[in-house]
């Protein structure tokens, strides 16, 4: 199955995501993940984007979308795949629609009060990318990620004013797109406010009927 993951920074897309990819055998693409990757490696796209992902802006659409393509070009994605953060505007969309036939878009509805306390308690394992919260999703031991064993660290756009720009970005560039897919009756809604496990079961509950 093809599903994009649509919603807010901090929504929850990259949580239910990485829970759901493993259950369902089909990779999990968080552009997000990708460029913190190119930029842990500081790699030319790495250098290219750091400074526009720290201060919440979008990269380039055609940065974007050829670094999405070459990851669809992997076998992995035979069965299907989760895309998180992608497209996030109508280019990105018409772009994804040459290359790849999705069957659903799974959107997450939340307040922007809710997400802006999500972002501010948000941990990532600064050598996996592992997410935590500091309420929510803590690890077993402080500071530490479960999976690898390394230092957990606040994401540099996880300051209140990248949140912020993050926000209003959000609703200009990408927010169109719940238009754009409810027109092609591909649109899922999905009640994002909940614990992990109502929006889990909320999102399986929906997968089912696709
Ligand atoms: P990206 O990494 O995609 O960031 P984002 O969209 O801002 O989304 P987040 O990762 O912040 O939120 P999320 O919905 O994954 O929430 P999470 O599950 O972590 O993109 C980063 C940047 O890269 C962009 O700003 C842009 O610069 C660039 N970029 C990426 N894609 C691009 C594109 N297509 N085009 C152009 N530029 C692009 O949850 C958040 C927190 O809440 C966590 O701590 C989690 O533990 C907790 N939590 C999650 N769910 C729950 C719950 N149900 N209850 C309680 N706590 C919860
Ligand atoms: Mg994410």
């Amino acid at each position: 199955m093809k599903l994009i993951f649509l919603g807010p920074p901090g929504a929850g897309k990259g949580t239910i995501a990485s829970e759901l990819s493993k259950k369902m055998g089909i990779p999990h693409i968080s552009t997000g993940d990708l460029f913190r990757k190119s930029i842990k490696n500081q790699t030319v796209l790495g250098q290219k984007v750091q400074k526009i992902i720290e201060s919440g802006d979008l990269v380039p659409d055609a940065l974007t979308v050829a670094m999405v393509k070459e990851r669809l070009n992997n076998p992995d994605v035979e069965n299907g795949y989760i895309l998180d953060g992608f497209p996030r505007t109508i280019m990105q969309a018409d772009s994804l629609s040459q290359f790849s036939e999705i069957d659903s878009v799974i959107n997450f509805v939340i307040q922007d009060e809710q997400v802006i306390e999500r972002l501010a308690g948000r941990r990532i394992c600064k050598n996996c990318g592992e997410g935590y919260h500091i309420e929510t999703l803590k690890p077993q031991k402080e500071g530490i990620c479960d999976k690898c064993g390394e230092e957990l660290v606040k994401r540099p756009d996880d300051a209140p004013e990248a949140i912020k720009n993050r926000l209003d970005v959000y609703y200009e560039s990408t927010e169109p797109l719940i238009e754009y897919y409810k027109d092609k009756n591909k649109l899922k809604d999905i009640d994002g406010s909940g614990s992990v496990d109502a929006v889990m079961a909320e999102t399986e509950a929906v997968i089912s009927t696709i």
